[in-house]
Order: C-alpha cells, then sequence, then structure tokens
C-alpha cells in the first residue's frame, strides 16, 4: 500500500530532490506537483518543478501553478542560495511535461476531494498555497491526512536570528496552517541541518550514473557554493526532502509533540516559529516538531530513489 501524497514546493535545489524523492520511491504515490512563489517567483519554481520531473524522467504526475506571493506580503526570493532562476547551477533543459490549466489551489481542492482516501500534503515551500486551500475550501480539510511541512526551527533561523525562509516568506500562512487543528508534522531547520551534503554524499548520488544523479551532483555543488559564501557552510543541509524520507519512514526522524506559535508581528522575529518545547505556556499541542535525523537513513532513501529514476 503506497502513501497518496501532494507536494507543494519552490524549487529550489532542495525541493527538487523532495520531488526525486517522492517519485522515485515505491512507497508513495505522487498524485501532484503544486508550485508557489518562494526560492524564486513562480514562474522559475514552475518551470523547475516540471524540469526536475522531465529529468527524472517522469511523465505521469500533474503540476500546477499557485499563489504568486505571500498572503499579505511582497516576494523576496531566495536568490542568495538558489540563483536568479531559483535552480542555479545546471543547464536547464526545456521540460516537456505539461502544466495543468487550474490554479494549485483549485487543483488541490478537486484532487482532495475525488480521492476516496485522505491524502498527504508535503509543502517543501512558504505556506501561501495551503493557507489559501484551508481558507476556501474548508470541505477539503478532512481529506488532508496530515501536512509534513519543510520550514521553521526550534532554534537558529538563516533570514535572521530566528525565522526561517519558509516561514519568514508567509508567516500569515504559517499561521492558518498551525491553527488548523489538522496533524501537522515541523521539518525545521534544527533538523534539516543534520542533512549536510558532504563530499561522500555528492560522490554517491554521482556514483548512480544516471541523468538524474548527475543533474543532482551539480545541484548540490551549486548549492554547497552558495551556503558557503552565505553562510560559511561548504556543507550545504539538503532540507526539503526529510519530508517525503519522513512520509515513507517514520524511523528516520525522532519528534516532539509540542505547542508552535507564529511569530507575525516581531520587530526582530517575525516568521519565527516559538516552539514551546518544554510546555512553558500550557497550550493545546499544535505539531509533532522533527528533532533527530537518522542520516544515513536518509541518504541510503535518497540515493535509492535517484537511482530509480531515469
Ligand atoms: C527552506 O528554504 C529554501 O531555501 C529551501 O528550499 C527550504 O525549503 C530552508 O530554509
Ligand atoms: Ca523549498
Amino acid at each position: 500500500m503506497s502513501i497518496p501524497v501532494l507536494l507543494d514546493c519552490d524549487p529550489g535545489h532542495d525541493d527538487v530532490f523532495a520531488i526525486w524523492l517522492a517519485a522515485g520511491n515505491d512507497a508513495i504515490d505522487l498524485r501532484g506537483v503544486t508550485t508557489v512563489g518562494g526560492n524564486g517567483y513562480l514562474e522559475h519554481t514552475t518551470r523547475n518543478a516540471r524540469i526536475a520531473l522531465t529529468v527524472a524522467g517522469v511523465t505521469d504526475v500533474p503540476v500546477a501553478a499557485g499563489a504568486d506571493k505571500p498572503l499579505k506580503r511582497e516576494l523576496t526570493p531566495g536568490a542568495w542560495i538558489h540563483g536568479d532562476n531559483a535552480l542555479g547551477g545546471p543547464v536547464l533543459p526545456e521540460p516537456t511535461v505539461p502544466l495543468d490549466q487550474r490554479h494549485a489551489v483549485q487543483f488541490l481542492a478537486d484532487t482532495l476531494a475525488a480521492s476516496t482516501e485522505p491524502l498527504t500534503v508535503i509543502p517543501t515551500g512558504p505556506l501561501t498555497n495551503i493557507a489559501l486551500l484551508l481558507q476556501q475550501h474548508p470541505e477539503v480539510a478532512p481529506k488532508i491526512q496530515e501536512i509534513i511541512w519543510m520550514g521553521g526551527s526550534t532554534g537558529r533561523g538563516n533570514v535572521g536570528a530566528y525565522p526561517e525562509f519558509n516561514a519568514w516568506a508567509d508567516p500569515e500562512a504559517a499561521a492558518v496552517v498551525f491553527a488548523s487543528g489538522l496533524p501537522l508534522t515541523m521539518v525545521g531547520l534544527n533538523i534539516s541541518h543534520q542533512a549536510l551534503i558532504t563530499e561522500d554524499v555528492i560522490q554517491r548520488i554521482g556514483a548512480v550514473g544516471n541523468a538524474t544523479s548527475a543533474f543532482g551532483v551539480e545541484l548540490m555543488r551549486f548549492f554547497c557554493s552558495t551556503y558557503e559564501k552565505a553562510e560559511g557552510m561548504p556543507e550545504g543541509p539538503l532540507h526539503d526532502p526529510i519530508t517525503v524520507a519522513i512520509a515513507i519512514d517514520r524511523a528516520v526522524a525522532s519528534v516532539q509533540r509540542c505547542h508552535v506559535d507564529i511569530e507575525t508581528t516581531g520587530e526582530f522575529t517575525a516568521g519565527a516559529t516559538c516552539v514551546d518545547l518544554h510546555d512553558m505556556l500550557g497550550k493545546e499541542p499544535n505539531a509533532d516538531v522533527a528533532i533527530t535525523l537518522d542520516v544515513p537513513k536518509f541518504w541510503d532513501l535518497v540515493t535509492d530513489a535517484v537511482a530509480a529514476l531515469a
């Protein structure tokens, strides 16, 4: 029995690996990829999602483009990490997989409504599309099995002292999702910085020897070079596929159930996830917060998925 999944993303180097892990592992039945403005403008993230599928030879997964900017803010793309087209590094081929003409929010609502079983929703970018889905189509919320989101942090940020990029890009959307009462797992920087792209990892992906692996190595090299410049981290963290890995195998990460508030107004902290790890507030928990990654198991999953693709 495979797990039906909708992946909402903003590719972005690590989003591409999330797409590949979802498409290349038999435990996942990837029912659609939707895109949002985040790492790049929507036109780039949508094109990049189609490129990720094209490179991997995946032709049967619909792609739909969603929100081009956050609910209440302007978009600031993550060009300092991902480049101007959000997928710096490799020469990008023309995508051949088609684009569904529906808005992603409509596509998500239609797909959830038509499904006979609940679907797992995996967002790896700002939560704009998911918040709009819950606001505009609350009737499909019971069809969401769970949400596994890459974003936030229990500690440090990456766009300021505390805020993480996906939460910071659209904190109002994150607040909607965290208040939804839906089963929610937060995969933040505290765990994603355990998924470091070491030289061994790059060699292992390269040794797979297919087109996906060659493209993947170029993505990893660019991503590590910008991480070195921006954060002094020559081994960049491959954040997004941890979400898919958790859907495949819960044992890949430990979690702690707790209450998370989203800071939308702080002078220094807007976009921070306030994770009450020590239950100081006594509030009802609203998320499973991922804490510790089984690093070898994670890279096995990623490598095996790349090997299963074109
Ligand atoms: C998150 O922001 C983007 O740079 C990555 O794709 C990831 O989703 C990490 O903060
Ligand atoms: Ca992302």
